[in-house]
């Protein structure tokens, strides 16, 4: 499919191998969404515009590049937040903006409740972020905000996506790239990822 991103890096396989054991506990769990998230935005960034430049160092000049684009970083509540902290670290720059959404248990429809979007758009490329793509409804109804608010360029990242949620979102919005850590086999009866790795905000919390 096109759009689709799959990481094929052995960092990314080996750190999600320890993510998804049922053993790994709340801590090493939100270490390892932060350090795949920072993996995953390395090749996620590959296509960002730079605007040439010219740097002063102690011999000379040389030439350099800076991002030319305001990137924005938009993670879902809650488990959206483990993936921030890292990727802003490599992008100081960016500007972060939350959504909150939950998956009503019943429907699994994403319901929101938090959204602290400006009135207008700040930023040119906006990049959601959040584990699990299962659905695909959260994702999708992120993007037709982020669309709605007037993001032009959107990408997605996440850890774990099942095909039913790739499907979802990229029929509902082909422009947006998606990048995954990993795509599994399928989604259970209740709309969960198998083999997945569980409830990504529970593991991460310490909750559920
Ligand atoms: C999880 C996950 C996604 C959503 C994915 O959030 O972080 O946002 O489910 O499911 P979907 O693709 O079927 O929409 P959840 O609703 O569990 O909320 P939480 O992060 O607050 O626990
Ligand atoms: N949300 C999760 O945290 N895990 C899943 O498998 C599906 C939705």
């Amino acid at each position: 499919m096109r759009n689709v991103y799959e990481s094929s890096h052995p960092l990314v396989k080996h750190k999600l191998t320890i993510l998804r054991d049922r053993e790994t506990k709340p801590k090493k769990f939100r270490e390892l969404i932060r350090e795949i998230a920072i993996l995953l935005a390395y090749e996620a960034t590959r296509d960002l515009a730079l605007a040439p430049t010219t740097v002063e160092t102690p011999m000379g000049k040389a030439p350099g590049a800076f991002l030319q684009e305001q990137i924005g970083l938009v993670p879902v509540l809650r488990a959206g937040l483990g993936m921030v902290e890292g990727v802003w670290e490599m992008m100081p720059g960016s500007e972060v903006w939350h959504i909150g959404l939950f998956r009503d248990e019943r429907t699994l429809k994403p319901v929101q409740y938090y959204n602290k979007l400006p009135v207008s758009p700040t930023v040119q490329v906006c990049i959601v972020l959040d584990p699990m793509l299962a659905t695909g409804g959260s994702a999708s109804a992120t993007v037709d905000i982020l669309k709605k608010w007037g993001a032009q360029r959107i990408k997605y990242m996440g850890i774990i996506a099942a095909p039913e949620g790739i499907k979802t979102l990229h029929d509902a919005h082909p422009d947006v790239d998606i990048h995954i850590a990993a795509v599994d086999e399928r989604l259970n009866e209740i709309g969960y990822i198998v083999p997945g790795l569980g409830d990504a905000g529970d593991r991460q919390f310490g909750t559920g």
